[in-house]
């Protein structure tokens, strides 16, 4: 069983050894949060404390499976907010305690790169990692299972943020990335946005492309939303991936990933696949339905965990860095 409860979602799956998933459960609070522009914490935990025992009940009712068949409960133990962290671990310390199972206290970080192994095998090591999302932008050299090396991360906005933010500007409404990136899909990339940092080293920085958008927009009369979006979209692939292709002609990996929310958007998804044409590199992509925030990875992780008897603590972590398990 995997629980996650890092940020707004409250999820629950059951997940075979093999990455079938036998039932996956998740609770948005898109609804609770609208009218603040991003997540309340407070409202978010309390909200998780109400729907975390139905939404276990239904996954277990759903796969027809009783709690004494389960092996191990995976469940997220940082980073994220505080108070949701702690809704899930508590839940999954209970559970493991009446159930009789060992419960395993997850990197959310982790769970994302595991969601490319859900219903298939797929990663294969060494493996260069891409993890874009609302939380985190970061590339990654993962050795193996165990070994996690972090070679740039974002220095202010991640780009799951700034799709979002850009979208709040095109009032394109929350979450806007998905929204955003459909907009594109029939926009003309005319506009010169900037590329920030695309030439040097792998750190990423996109609080100057999304105010540079802010800027077009408040400047301009009835500007072209989709030109627009496909502007900012076009500038935003760009720079992830002049950093992909130099990393992986650096480390030659045998795999390159890209996991996270932004992964589920199809511009970059083919922008990556040329990057694996051109490099002879195996892509590993989750299905989409899985590149967001939900419990099926969690629980993959919970078996990585699990087979290789890494062990962590049950304390929430809302700043733990994908180096730590
Ligand atoms: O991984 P995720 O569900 O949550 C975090 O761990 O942060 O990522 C959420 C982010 C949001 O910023 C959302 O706008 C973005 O992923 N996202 C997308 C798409 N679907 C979700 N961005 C671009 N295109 C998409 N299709
Ligand atoms: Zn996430």
């Amino acid at each position: 069983m995997g629980i996650e409860t890092s940020c707004d979602d409250t999820s629950v799956a059951l997940v075979n050894r093999d990455g079938k998933v036998k039932a996956l459960e998740t609770v948005s609070q898109y609804n609770i949060h609208s009218d603040f522009g991003g997540v309340f914490p407070e409202l978010a935990s309390r909200a998780h404390l109400e729907a975390m025992l139905p939404v276990i009940e239904k996954v277990l009712k759903d796969a027809n499976v009783v709690p004494s068949k389960l092996e191990a409960i995976g469940v997220t133990r940082g980073p994220g907010l505080m108070g949701s962290l702690l809704v899930g671990l508590s839940t999954a310390q209970a559970l493991g305690m009446a159930w009789d199972l060992p419960v395993h206290g997850i990197n959310h970080l982790r769970g994302h790169i595991c969601s490319v192994n859900l219903e298939k095998k797929r990663l294969e090591y060494p493996a260069l990692v891409l993890l874009v999302s609302g939380g985190h932008t970061l590339l990654a050299y993962v050795r193996d299972e165990k070994s996690y090396e972090l070679m740039g991360t974002t220095r202010d906005d991640s780009v799951g943020e700034c799709y979002d933010k850009v979208a709040r500007t095109l009032g394109l409404g929350m979450p806007g990335g998905p929204a955003l990136d459909r907009m594109a899909l029939t926009g003309k990339p005319s506009i010169k946005f900037p590329r920030p940092m695309i030439k040097s080293g792998y750190e990423f920085s996109f609080s100057g492309l999304k105010s540079s958008v802010a800027r077009y927009v408040e400047t301009h009369n009835d500007p072209n939303i989709n030109d627009v979006s496909a502007s900012f979209v076009a500038a935003c692939i760009d720079v992830l991936s002049s950093k992909v292709l130099r990393a992986v002609e650096d480390k030659k990996p045998k795999t390159l990933a890209v996991v996270g929310g932004v992964a589920a958007s199809l511009q970059l998804r083919e922008r990556m696949e040329e990057i694996s044409n051109t490099t002879s590199t195996r892509l590993c992509l989750p299905p989409i339905k899985w590149a967001t925030d939900n419990a099926a990875m969690i629980a993959m992780a919970g078996w990585s965990y699990h087979d290789q008897g890494i062990v962590t603590d049950l304390e929430p972590k809302p700043n733990l860095k994908l180096e730590h398990a």
